[in-house]
C-alpha cells in the first residue's frame, strides 16, 4: 500500500504491534507517529527506541520510512506543530488512531481530554487533509467493546448507546469518543474497531500491559491474594494481540469495511467465563483455586474490617484490585456477527484461550511479571 500512514498510540502495547505489521507487510508505505515528548529530538528518540524494541537489529531497514511527529492528544491539533500539520495534512492517505489514556481511576475532565479531545484532533486533521488534497484519507479507529459499560446482555456492534451506566471514566470517555466518530462515518471513510480485553502474543505470550485479567492472577499466583472477588459465571471476553493487530491491519486494507463497526472479541461462542479463568491459573500455577466471593459480599462484610487494617503495601494493593473488580461481578456478551463475517476470507479465526493460556503466563512468569523484559524475537 503506497502512502503515507499517521498513526497514534504506537509506542503503547497494541500500537507497537500494530506499527510491526505496518512496516513490515506494506513495503512502499510512508509512516508518521504521533509520539509524545519533551521536545522533537526527544520524539525521535522514543520513536528509534521503539523500532529497536519492535525490530532489534533489524530496526535500521525500518528508520528511513518512519518518522516522529511530536504531539499530543490533549492539545488542539494534537499539539503538532504548525508547519508538520501542514505537512502531514498533504501527505496523509491512512489514519490509525489507537492513542487513548487506558486508566480507569482519571477523573472525567481529564480522561475526555485524552480521550475525547484526540479523536476530534483526528477527525480535524482528516478535514484538513481532504481541504489540502480533495481526498480524505481513510481512518482506522479503535474503540473498545467496553462503550456497553454496564451492560449483562448481548452488545450488538451496530450499538452504541443503550442507556448504559459506567463503571470508570475509560468507558465513559471511549463512548462519547466512538460517538464522535461515528457522527462522521457518513462523510469521512471510517472503520471502527472494538476489541474486547487485549492480552498477551497468542504465539509467545509477550505483552507489555498486565493490568485486568493479569492483575488477580498475579497476587493469586504470588501467594499475596487468595480471594476472587466475582461472579465464576461472569463472561469474560478476552483475545490476544497478535489476533487483534493482524485483525486490524487486515481489516484496514479493506474497502468494504469502511462504514463499518467490528467486536475484535471472543464472542458468545469463545468467550469464557471467570470461573474457568479461575480454573485455567490454578492448573498452570498448580495452585488451589482461589476461594471466590461475590462483589457484595466482599464490600458488605470483608472491605469494612480489612479497610480498618490495612496499610501500605496491602492498602495499595486492594485500591488498584478495586479498579478491576467490576470487570469479575458482570460483564456484557459481545456479538460478533459482522467480525466474523468481515474475517472469513482472511482466514483468521480468533483462538481459544484455552489454547494459549500456557503462553501468557509462562511470558509472565520468564519476565517476573514484566519486570525483566526479553529481547525481541
Ligand atoms: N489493552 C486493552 O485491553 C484494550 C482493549 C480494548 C481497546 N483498547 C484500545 O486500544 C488502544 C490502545 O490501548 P493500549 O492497551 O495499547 O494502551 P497503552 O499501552 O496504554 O498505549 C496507549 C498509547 O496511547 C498513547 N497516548 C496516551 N495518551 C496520549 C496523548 N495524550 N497523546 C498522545 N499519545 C497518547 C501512549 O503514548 P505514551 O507512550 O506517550 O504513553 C501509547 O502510545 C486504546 O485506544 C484503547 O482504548 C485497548
Amino acid at each position: 500500500m503506497p502512502g503515507t500512514l499517521f498513526i497514534t498510540g504506537a509506542t503503547g502495547f497494541l500500537g507497537r504491534e500494530l506499527l510491526k505489521r505496518f512496516l513490515q507487510r506494506d513495503p512502499e508505505l510512508k509512516v508518521a507517529a504521533l509520539v509524545r515528548g519533551t521536545d522533537r529530538d526527544n520524539a525521535d528518540r522514543r520513536l528509534r527506541d521503539l523500532l529497536g524494541g519492535v525490530f532489534g537489529e533489524g530496526a535500521g531497514a525500518f528508520a528511513g520510512r518512519t518518522r516522529a511527529v511530536l504531539g499530543d492528544n490533549s492539545l488542539d491539533r494534537l499539539g503538532i506543530h504548525d508547519d508538520e500539520y501542514a505537512t502531514l495534512a498533504r501527505e496523509v492517505t491512512h489514519v490509525v488512531h489507537g492513542a487513548a489514556s487506558v486508566r480507569f481511576d482519571l477523573p472525567l475532565d481529564e480522561a475526555r481530554a485524552q480521550n475525547v479531545k484526540g479523536s476530534q484532533g483526528v477527525l480535524d486533521l482528516a478535514d484538513a487533509a481532504r481541504a489540502a488534497t480533495g481526498r480524505a484519507p481513510r481512518i482506522d479507529y479503535i474503540g473498545t467493546c467496553y462503550v456497553a459499560g454496564d451492560r449483562t446482555d448481548l452488545a450488538l456492534e451496530s450499538e452504541l448507546e443503550r442507556g448504559q451506566g459506567f463503571r470508570n471514566s475509560y468507558e465513559q470517555t471511549k463512548l462519547e469518543s466512538e460517538r464522535h466518530v461515528r457522527d462522521r462515518q457518513g462523510d469521512l471513510p471510517i472503520a471502527i474497531h472494538r476489541p474486547s480485553i487485549i492480552v498477551g502474543d497468542s504465539r509467545t505470550g509477550q505483552t507489555s500491559s498486565f493490568n485486568v485479567v493479569y492483575w488477580p492472577i498475579r497476587v493469586y499466583a504470588l501467594g499475596w491474594w487468595d480471594l476472587l472477588i466475582g461472579n465464576v459465571e461472569a463472561p469474560i471476553d478476552v483475545v490476544p494481540v497478535d489476533w487483534v493487530a493482524d485483525a486490524i491491519h487486515y481489516l484496514s486494507g479493506r474497502e468494504d469495511s469502511l462504514g463499518g463497526c467490528f467486536h475484535l472479541a471472543a464472542g458468545p461462542e469463545k468467550c469464557v467465563t471467570v470461573g474457568t479463568m479461575a480454573e485455567l491459573a490454578s492448573r498452570f500455577f498448580k495452585k488451589p483455586p482461589p476461594r471466590v466471593i461475590t462483589p457484595d459480599r466482599f464490600w458488605s462484610e470483608i472491605q469494612p474490617e480489612m479497610a480498618r487494617r490495612m496499610k501500605g503495601a496491602m492498602k495499595q494493593l486492594v485500591e488498584t484490585g478495586a479498579q478491576y473488580m467490576p470487570y469479575f461481578a458482570q460483564n456484557p456478551l459481545f456479538d460478533v456477527t459482522e467480525q466474523r463475517r468481515a474475517l472469513a476470507d482472511a482466514g483468521l479465526e480468533v483462538p481459544d484461550v484455552h489454547r494459549y493460556f500456557a503462553q501468557l503466563f509462562d511470558y509472565c512468569v520468564k519476565t517476573d511479571w514484566g519486570r525483566r523484559p526479553l529481547p525481541p524475537a
